[in-house]
């Protein structure tokens, strides 16, 4: 009878005494004159499985072909291992080359290569064990977005990633046009004749399906999004990208103060889901990538995260100034915080998440709900360990005079926009929300440094591989 597949998984926690059969890529072999040994890892766990040959059964030509990097089957049977790390491993009965894998032009030969040696590979580095703890990591963590939303009664809204408007207002847009560029049609003033693109108008790549959002919030009562998003920022950060993915929930009904509670509680969600969920990965990265990863993520889920006036924020951060702390940027009153301004308020000040509300209107986006002072708005951002910040959002204006109001003042293009004012035209209400980057989360939970390194196919300014 053949013996089906069993997935390493799986393996590692069945009984000695079964045939099986496993199937995966060799990640290290080495051999004396009697035996070989084999770890074979399938992508369903961080652990291999330890496959023991036996060099006078075996045909030296299939066991010449067992390289690192090649996929092989191995049919067997599972015994108790005496080695220590593992309880069982296979002894092989027949072994199958799918793919050999030559040693000399494998990327991925050396051990300990660098992170950024592994981007120009970033084909073959969902293979190294970093790589694939990132990746499993990334998948939990999108389930575990879907589910607690769900489990909450939210819709999951798919709104559209090319659009005519600009959600941020920041003019960082990548336009999308089927225009021939070596001969772009012009009307009678020399202007680009946007008639004649694809949508008969000027379009582009979203920043946020926010907008959007709104029109399903009230309506449905409660959404969320989660896509990709798409920056022209010229920024070459650790932490930003020109694609990156963002989950946004949008709520009717709540006011900033239940828009804080839900982030706080969404995000402490995500994270207990990993350490209760992911464990081998955890435990693997903070061994190898930050040791502290574990009781920090312990810490953010016991913790209470401050909630903090942006104008507060400002005079800490000026005392802070007075007592000798030096910043690359300057601090005043209006001035847009930078990621080591927020850092300093939460690793150092505080110790723990910070969510900092009551920003300066001026240094935000025209739908946020204005305050009495004139100057503020009920924005609110949630402010990380190692990150800065890691969720945008605000209460939403609501009033149709006052939203107009500001859209004239910022000097907004208002024919993109009608069906947006509509929702305070027609049946108003109450409502908040926010973004959460994907990315900059999982950041955090795996405790790598550098963004590029939590999505599979990064794209930065000058880099579109793949
Ligand atoms: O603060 P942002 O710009 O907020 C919005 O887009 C709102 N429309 C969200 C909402 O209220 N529905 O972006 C939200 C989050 C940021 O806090 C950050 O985590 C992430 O998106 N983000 C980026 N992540 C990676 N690369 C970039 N270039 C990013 N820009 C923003
Ligand atoms: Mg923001």
């Amino acid at each position: 009878m053949e013996v089906r597949r069993t997935k390493v998984k799986d393996l590692l926690k069945m009984e000695a005494g079964q045939k099986v059969l496993a199937k995966g890529w060799v990640r290290t072999k080495r051999s004396n004159k009697e035996i070989a040994f084999v770890a074979l890892n399938d992508g369903s766990t961080i652990k291999n499985i330890q496959i023991v040959i036996d060099r006078n059964e075996a045909n030296e030509a299939v066991l010449s072909n067992i390289s690192t990097g090649a996929c092989i089957g191995v049919e067997g049977e599972l015994v108790e291992s005496i080695g220590s790390g593992q309880n069982v491993e296979i002894k092989a009965g027949t072994v199958t080359v799918y793919g050999t894998c030559d040693p000399v032009r494998y990327p991925l030969q050396k051990k300990g290569a660098s992170f950024e040696y592994l981007r120009s590979v970033a084909h073959m580095r969902p293979r190294t064990n970093t790589f694939g703890a990132v990746l499993r990591l990334r998948s939990e963590m999108a389930y575990a977005i879907h589910s607690y939303f769900h489990s909450k009664g939210f819709n999951y809204l798919h709104t559209p990633l090319i659009t005519a408007s600009d959600c941020e207002g920041a003019g960082q847009m990548f336009q999308v046009t089927t225009l021939d560029l070596e001969n772009i049609p012009r009307n009678k003033k020399g202007k680009i004749d946007y008639s004649k693109d694809f949508f008969g108008k000027e379009t582009s790549l979203t920043v946020s399906g926010q907008l959007e959002g709104e029109l399903g919030a009230t309506a449905l009562g409660e959404i969320y999004t989660f896509g990709p998003t798409f920056r022209a920022e010229n920024s070459n950060t650790p932490r930003h990208l020109a694609e990156f993915w963002m989950v946004e929930p949008e709520m009717a009904f709540y006011d900033i103060n239940d828009n804080m509670d839900l982030a706080e509680d969404f995000i402490k969600h995500l994270v207990k889901y990993a350490l209760d969920n992911c464990r081998d990965d955890l435990e693997f990265l903070n061994e190898h990538i930050d040791n502290e990863l574990i009781s920090r993520l312990e810490g953010v889920v016991n913790t209470e995260f401050v909630r903090l006036e942006y104008t507060e924020g400002i005079k800490i951060l000026e005392e802070a100034m007075k007592n000798g702390v030096e910043f690359e940027y300057p601090v005043y009153w209006g001035v847009d915080l930078q990621s080591e301004h927020e850092r300093y308020l939460v690793e150092k000040h505080f110790r723990k998440p910070v969510i900092l509300t009551g920003y300066p209107k001026d240094i935000k986006a025209f739908y946020m709900k204005q305050n009495e002072d004139g100057k503020t708005v009920r924005a609110m951002d949630v402010l990380f360990p190692k990150i800065g910040e890691i969720i945008g959002g605000s209460e939403r204006e609501a009033d149709l005079a006052k939203l107009e109001n500001r859209i004239n003042e910022l000097g907004m293009v208002r024919t993109n926009l009608e069906w947006y004012i509509d929702t305070r035209r027609f049946g108003s209400c109450p409502h908040s929300g926010f973004g959460l980057g994907f990315e900059r989360l999982l950041l955090f939970i795996t405790g790598m440094s550098n963004i590029r390194d939590v999505i599979p196919f990064p794209r930065t300014p000058k880099n579109c591989e793949y």
